[in-house]
């Protein structure tokens, strides 16, 4: 990192940003979740943070200190981070949903601790609602990021999801095999509608800091 100070060219700005896994709670020990680290989009919220955004955000579990210059609000399942979304984005301007968000939450949680009796168990699951997607619904001028996490055709997946959740921007990274999820360096490839553009592995603050440089230009095109 240079010395040089970012500019402030988001002063003014409220971004909100969504970090980590959700857990989905089965009974009142046991949940489920995911490898999420919550390093990248705490990454992004403090790079959101240095170009003079105001940055509120919203985390899942994570081992992470917040981020100079944000507030965090903390949440565990998808529907309390659904919630606060929705709170938060109503006097935001940029949203950037970097949650490793739970797909799926127990249809029924059990009120006491599951016992081991047969040789399975069979889980059901409800599909949990999609935050970005209903956060977009209520906010239509949002200016909205993505993330998209894939092991396999990362450029149809990701550009699928920019325009069935009409984003404004989506960043794509590959995961599986020791990438990306729980890892220092990540590598992201971002598309919008008229073009991509290519963020090769670096440490996540230096990947957030040329994401946040797209979203700036982006925005201010918009
Ligand atoms: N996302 C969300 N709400 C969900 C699931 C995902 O807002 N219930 C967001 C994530 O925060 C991410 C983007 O949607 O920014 C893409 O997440 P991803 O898991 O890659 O895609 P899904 O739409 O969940 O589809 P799939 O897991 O089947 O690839
Ligand atoms: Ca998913």
């Amino acid at each position: 990192q240079t010395g040089a100070a970012a500019p402030a060219d988001l002063a003014g700005l409220h971004a909100v940003v969504t970090a980590g896994p959700t857990r989905e709670p089965l009974d009142p020990v046991r949940f489920l979740t995911n490898r999420s680290s919550g390093k990248q989009g705490y990454a992004v919220a403090e790079a959101l943070a240095a170009r003079g955004a105001r940055v509120t955000l919203i985390s899942g579990p994570t081992q992470l200190a917040t981020p100079r210059g944000v507030t965090r609000i903390d949440v565990e399942s998808a529907e309390q981070m659904l919630g606060l979304s929705l709170a938060a984005a109503a006097e935001a301007q940029i949203f950037v949903g970097a949650a490793a968000v739970a797909d799926y939450r127990a249809s029924e949680v059990a009120g006491e601790k599951i016992k081991k009796t047969g040789e399975s168990l069979t889980l059901v699951l409800s599909k949990n609602p999609d935050i970005l997607a209903t956060v977009r619904a209520a906010q239509p001028g949002l200016f909205m990021v993505g993330f998209a996490a894939e092991t396999e055709k990362l450029a149809e997946h990701a550009r699928g999801k920019l325009s069935n959740k009409k984003l404004n921007l989506i960043a794509a990274n590959w995961v599986g095999n020791g990438k990306a999820f729980d890892t220092e360096d990540n590598a992201l490839q971002l598309y919008w509608p008229e073009g991509e553009q290519e963020i090769p592995a670096a440490s996540k603050a230096e990947v957030a800091r040329q994401l946040v440089d797209r979203i700036v230009s982006l925005y201010q095109a918009r």
